[in-house]
């Protein structure tokens, strides 16, 4: 637990500066308590378009702040640690979507908010974990282009199968996510309850699992139900929020389901950050507006 001090300076800065805090569900939790939201990847693009905060910290990874920056053009977007990045958006790259382009001209981009700026800007439409089914749903074209995550793509395949989904790269995996196994299923069950998976499990978990969903998800399922048990197939950080939440139910993790870089944000790094204003968020303008055209169709498509 963080001292009350630290979190009342915190609180004094935000209101001198008019900032806003957005933290992601896998955060640490002394940053969850002085965030002003705390939600999944679609959660926090939406609070950040709607903000009126003229600055905004974004607690989580790179991608998720530069989509707050691409979002509010005329606000300050900052980012606690420099290269706190995310490995599953280094598979994808422009020139690949491109080339995969070349060769299938007749299909529709999809591109998973967990990827650069430029990838957005090359894609026609921006999904997230909790929308992606929605997404490709929406789009009129049978042929959809879709990356980076390989095994997001194949449950938007296995819940949208009139249409053919074409992963770009095929290999594309978050670690954290890919490690779970059958034997961890196995293990969750001698247990029993509900085990709720993220759709960038491995084929396997997810169809061995009661539930796909995002994190934003999994907390309104857990909330909506009366079963006292589960077991959350992702990033641990988010288990410490759910036992929170929910002090009555059993919640069960899976043993090093640690993302390193969404930990490598201490509440040391934000005060040092909303104290210096220090690493802020700035885009190549060429990319920009095709970035912002994407994620915005991914906003109008989903929330409509
Ligand atoms: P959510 O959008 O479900 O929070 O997922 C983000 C992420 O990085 C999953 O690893
Ligand atoms: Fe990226 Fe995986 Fe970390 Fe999410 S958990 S930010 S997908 S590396």
């Amino acid at each position: 637990m963080m001292p009350p001090d630290i979190s009342q300076e915190i609180r004094r800065i935000k209101t001198e500066l008019n900032a806003k805090i957005l933290a992601h569900n896998y955060q640490i939790a002394d940053i969850q308590a002085v965030a002003d939201v705390v939600g999944d990847s679609l959660e926090l693009a939406l609070a950040a378009k709607s903000s009126d905060a003229d600055i905004l910290i974004v607690c989580g990874v790179r991608f998720m702040a530069e989509t707050a920056k691409i979002l509010n053009p005329d606000k300050r977007v900052f980012i606690p640690v420099q290269d706190a990045g995310c490995p599953l958006a280094d598979f994808l790259t422009p020139e690949l979507i491109v080339e995969y382009r070349q060769k299938y001209p007749d299909a529709a981009v999809v591109v998973y908010v967990n990827s650069s700026a430029a990838c957005k800007a090359t894609a026609d439409i921006v999904c997230t974990s909790g929308n992606a089914v929605a997404i490709v749903k929406s789009l009129p074209n049978l042929r959809i282009l879709f990356g980076p995550d390989a095994n997001l793509a194949g449950y938007v395949q296995e819940q949208v199968p009139e249409k053919k989904i074409i992963i770009m790269p095929t290999d594309g995996h978050c670690y954290v996510h890919q490690q779970f196994s059958l034997e961890d299923i196995n293990n969750a069950r001698k247990i029993g309850g509900i085990i709720l998976a993220h759709p960038e499990c491995p084929e396997v978990v997810r169809h061995k699992a009661d539930i796909v969903a995002s994190t934003g998800k999994m907390i309104k399922i857990i909330r909506d139900s009366n079963e006292q048990v589960w077991h959350i197939f992702t990033e641990e950080a988010i288990v410490v929020r759910l036992r929170s939440l929910f002090p009555d139910k059993k919640i069960f993790a899976v043993k090093d389901a640690v993302c390193k870089d969404m930990r490598k944000t201490s509440i040391e790094d934000l005060i040092r950050c909303i104290k210096n204003l220090q690493n802020e968020i700035t885009l190549e303008k060429d990319s920009f507006e095709s970035a912002r055209r994407s994620l915005d169709r991914m906003l109008e498509a989903s929330v409509s």
